[in-house]
């Protein structure tokens, strides 16, 4: 029978700002397909407290990785927040999840559209060179309220030294005017057709494949700006262009 939990142990705890921090667990059983998410668990006054997080990491990489923001009152990401190093905790034994390379249409143009902390599941598929042959452009684009959450630039740079033209960087930041992001919310800009002159990029429905994940309020006014402009959603039984993921 499978573990509900294997035991993991805290590697490193980086804080990007007050709120945002990337968790490193030693976890090496866990097992995932890139795009994917795993409950993480803690007892919390004698309970337990399990939560869905994506993977960062991409699955040959050895240690695990999350990126959580901690919310105002939110049992589990508060308590993530102060764990040191060397700390156990529970992570589920395999990934699941639909926002996997396997379940999206061969195209020439694959739009990754985040919210907050959903960029991590993006980061995971992107450094995989799956992604990379099943694709000709990646444009990656995180919206975010404040500039010092445009976070991963590392791992960003990385991506772009890599694949050059191949791989376009788009920011949002909604609370701030700044030089280097589009001010605003997405599903606006793409009704504008902003995003896509900014990318340089059509999105029409014969070359374009949309990810969207995180805030649950954007996935659900951009899938209506997206079939404003002739896309659709994306089943097995029924191909499409839009293939989504709520994180609440
Ligand atoms: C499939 C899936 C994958 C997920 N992956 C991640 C991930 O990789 N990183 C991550 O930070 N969270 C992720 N989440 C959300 C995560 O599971 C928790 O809900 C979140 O960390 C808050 O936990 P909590 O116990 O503190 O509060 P909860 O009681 O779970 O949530 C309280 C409220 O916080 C808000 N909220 C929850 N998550 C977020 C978020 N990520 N950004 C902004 N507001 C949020 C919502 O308004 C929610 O109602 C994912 C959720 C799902 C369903
Ligand atoms: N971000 C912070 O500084 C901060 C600090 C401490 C705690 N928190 C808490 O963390 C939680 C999450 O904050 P977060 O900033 O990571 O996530 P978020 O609230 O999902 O915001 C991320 C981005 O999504 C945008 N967005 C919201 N609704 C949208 C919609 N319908 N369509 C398109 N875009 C939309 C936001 O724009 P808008 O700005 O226009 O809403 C913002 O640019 C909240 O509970 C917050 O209280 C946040």
């Amino acid at each position: 029978m499978t573990k509900k939990w294997i035991q993991g142990e805290v590697v490193s705890v980086k804080h990007w700002t007050d709120s945002l921090y990337s968790i490193r667990i030693s976890a090496p059983e866990v097992k995932f397909i890139a795009g994917q998410y795993t409950k993480i668990s803690l007892n919390i006054d004698n309970q337990e407290i399990a939560r869905p997080y994506s993977f960062v990491n991409s699955p040959n990489e050895e240690l695990l990785e999350f990126y959580s923001v901690s919310v105002p009152n939110g049992p589990l990401s508060t308590a993530l927040q102060k764990l040191d190093n060397g700390a156990q905790i529970n992570v589920g034994p395999t990934g699941n999840g639909f926002l996997i390379l396997e379940e999206i249409p061969s195209v020439d143009n694959i739009w990754m559209l985040a919210t907050g902390t959903a960029i991590g599941p993006y980061l995971s598929i992107l450094k995989t060179d799956e992604s990379w042959s099943k694709f000709k452009k990646v444009i990656l684009v995180h919206a975010v309220r404040y500039s010092k959450e445009l976070t991963y630039q590392e791992t960003i740079k990385e991506i772009s030294d890599k694949y050059g033209d191949r791989f376009i960087y788009i920011t949002y930041v909604s609370r701030e005017n700044t030089e280097h992001s589009i001010k605003g919310r997405i599903p606006n800009s793409i009704a504008k057709n902003e995003l896509q002159n900014k990318a340089g990029v059509e999105m029409n429905p014969k070359e374009t494949h949309v990810m969207l994940c995180g805030n649950p309020d954007m996935v659900k006014d951009t899938t209506l700006a997206l079939k404003k402009i002739g896309l659709k959603k994306h089943r097995r039984n029924s191909p499409g262009h839009i293939t989504t993921e709520n994180y609440w």
